[in-house]
Formats: C-alpha cells, structure tokens, sequence
C-alpha cells in the first residue's frame, strides 16, 4: 500500500465519496446500488456519528470511505441498547487489495472504541471481517429486525464485555430506508452506468 492518510471527511469530499461508493457497490448486491444514497442521507441523520465518517486518501485522491450510524438492540422486555452499524465500507475498484479497506476498518474501530461504544455489528463478507475480531451476531443472541441470522451478519465487543448483556434485535438507523423515487432522482447526478443481474448478487 502506498502512503494513505486516514481523515474525517469533509464537505468537499461528499461528492468524491459518493461516487467511489457507487462504483464499489454498482451490481455487487443487486443491479445498480443504493450505498451511495444510503451515505448521502446518513449524513444529515440523527444517528449518524460524524467523528466516524472517515476517508482514505493517496495524495489528495479519496480512495475510501467508511461511515457509521447509531442502532438499537431491543429485547424481547423492550429494553434498548445502543450501538454501533458500520458501514457502508469501500475502497475504490482499481485500489481494492492493498490494505485500505483493513486501515478503514481499524481507524474506525480505535475511535469508536474511544468514543464509548459497547459494540459494533455490520453486515459484511464472513471471509473478510473475522480478521478484525468480528464473530456470527448469533453469539451474542443478536437477530436482525426480522429476528434472522446469517453469516454475513456479524458483531464485535469494543470493550471487553461490551455485548455481554446485549441481546435482542438489531434495529438499524432510519438513515437506511431507500425511497426508489429519490434513489433514480440521485443516480441520475452520476455518470449513466448500465445496471446488470451478476453472480455476486446470489451469494449473500
Ligand atoms: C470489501 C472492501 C472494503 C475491502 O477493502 P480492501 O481495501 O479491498 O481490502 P484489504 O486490502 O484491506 O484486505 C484485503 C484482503 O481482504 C480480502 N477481501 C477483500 N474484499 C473481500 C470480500 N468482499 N470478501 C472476502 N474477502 C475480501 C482479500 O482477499 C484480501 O485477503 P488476504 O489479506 O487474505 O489476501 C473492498 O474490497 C470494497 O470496497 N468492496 C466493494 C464494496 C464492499 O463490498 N464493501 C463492504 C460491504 S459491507
């Protein structure tokens, strides 16, 4: 990896990380993608954690991103816990495998430890994430809000304990409800892009 440099982001990055998002994500998880509004709109949200907003640059190019909003975890007595959802999380195509992604990942982990959290959870490849600590959320007795697990559904302690007495089901922040309409009203901001049905978007 040449030198990267870990930073907040700033205004005048939104557009550039907007776009590697959209390019990391086009067809990955269904034709097109909605990462890139997902940031666009978590930004101005209450449960966006703005010291989390980070991006990654070579020289002055924004090569990754990674952002993170407040979630609840609910049990079945109604008691709610906060925590951290990481994510969306990329790095730009043509710089993929050269250790952004993991420099991403951990600078937000370090602050977000720093900042009090008890815990984190993502969704994410389970060949990727196990490397920072994430394990299965079915450890900690975490579903999603439809009560599932899966493998791509993980969580970490970001202290020791964190998530000893969380259990229940992870509600996300509002910041990830896609309204279509505004989704082809903002792509429609960015290079015209053909959307395809791929592989990848069978594999979750
Ligand atoms: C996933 C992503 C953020 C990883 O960042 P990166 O800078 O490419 O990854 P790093 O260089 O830090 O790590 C490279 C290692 O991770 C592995 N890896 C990278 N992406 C992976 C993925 N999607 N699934 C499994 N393993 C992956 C590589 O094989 C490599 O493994 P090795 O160290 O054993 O050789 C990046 O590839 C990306 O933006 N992908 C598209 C968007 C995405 O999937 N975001 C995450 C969704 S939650």
């Amino acid at each position: 990896m040449n030198t990267i440099t870990i930073r907040t982001e700033r205004s005048g990055d939104h557009r550039a990380c907007e776009q590697l998002v959209r390019e990391a994500f086009w067809d990955l998880y269904r034709p097109g993608c909605v990462e890139h509004l997902i940031l666009h709109n978590a930004r101005d949200h209450a449960d966006f954690v703005g010291e989390l907003d980070l991006v990654a640059l070579a020289g002055d190019l924004v090569v990754g991103c990674i952002v993170s909003t407040r979630a609840r975890v609910v049990d079945a007595a109604g008691t709610s816990r906060e925590v951290l959802f990481l994510g969306p999380l990329a790095v730009a195509p043509d710089r993929q495998r050269s250790g952004i992604g993991g420099a991403l990942m951990r600078a937000s982990l370090e602050r977000a430890t720093r900042l009090g959290f008890c815990g984190a959870f993502l969704y994410g490849s389970p060949d990727y994430y196990p490397r920072f600590g994430f394990r299965s959320a079915d450890y900690w007795n975490v579903t999603t809000a439809d009560g599932l697990n899966f493998d791509a559904f993980m969580g970490i302690e970001l202290i020791p304990g964190g998530l000893a007495d969380v259990n229940g089901r992870l509600l996300e922040s509002r910041a990830f409800e896609v309204d279509p309409a505004q989704l082809a009203g903002f792509d429609a901001l960015f290079p015209v892009r053909e959307k395809h049905v791929t592989p990848t978007q069978f594999a979750q």
